[in-house]
């Protein structure tokens, strides 16, 4: 018998002004962007915005329904727009924020289960891995290098194809 262990580092920044100015302008927008969430049944409202590799922009929010299963994430959203508007262009990285009407918005939070599941299809699709930069409107950020790290065991297309 062996026994394995599953660990991965990131980065943690204490706010904004640490980042790279490029990281800055993107967390600020994706900051902005949660003013697009559609969340009137949990008043939390979540923004996401890549930076493609070739150099654009493309954002998600998160979209609830009254019947709540139906609702989808703003990560799920980004994909979507991304891979329709710039289809097969990788993403170097998205920057994922959140504001509430109920909690305060002041550490970072990271992608459901579901969210890293498609996340990690797009990783192996573009065959480049995402970085994702994770904040509040305030306080600590949180650099991770990959969605791999996010997912140990991932079940992928590898399986399949
Ligand atoms: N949500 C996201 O959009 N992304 C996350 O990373 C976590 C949760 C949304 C789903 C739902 O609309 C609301 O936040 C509360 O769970």
């Amino acid at each position: 018998m062996k026994e394995n262990k599953f660990e991965f580092q990131y980065e943690v920044y204490n706010d904004i002004s640490e980042l790279t100015k490029e990281d800055a302008d993107l967390l600020i927008n994706a900051r902005a962007t949660t003013k697009q969430a559609y969340a009137p049944y949990s008043n939390f409202f979540v923004g996401a915005v890549a930076r493609l590799t070739n150099g654009e922009t493309v954002a998600g929010t998160n979209q609830e329904n009254a019947s709540y299963p139906v609702g989808i994430c703003a990560e799920r959203v980004l994909l979507g727009n991304a891979a329709t508007i710039y289809p097969g262009v990788s993403i170097d990285t998205i920057a994922i924020s959140y504001d509430s009407k109920e909690v305060a918005s002041d550490h970072p939070i990271s992608p459901c289960g579901m969210c890293r599941q498609a996340l990690l299809e797009y990783e192996t699709r573009t065959g480049a891995p995402i970085r994702l930069l994770l904040a509040g409107q305030q306080g600590k950020i949180y650099i991770v290098k990959t969605v791999r790290f996010l997912l140990p065991f991932a079940f992928d297309s590898s399986e399949l194809l």
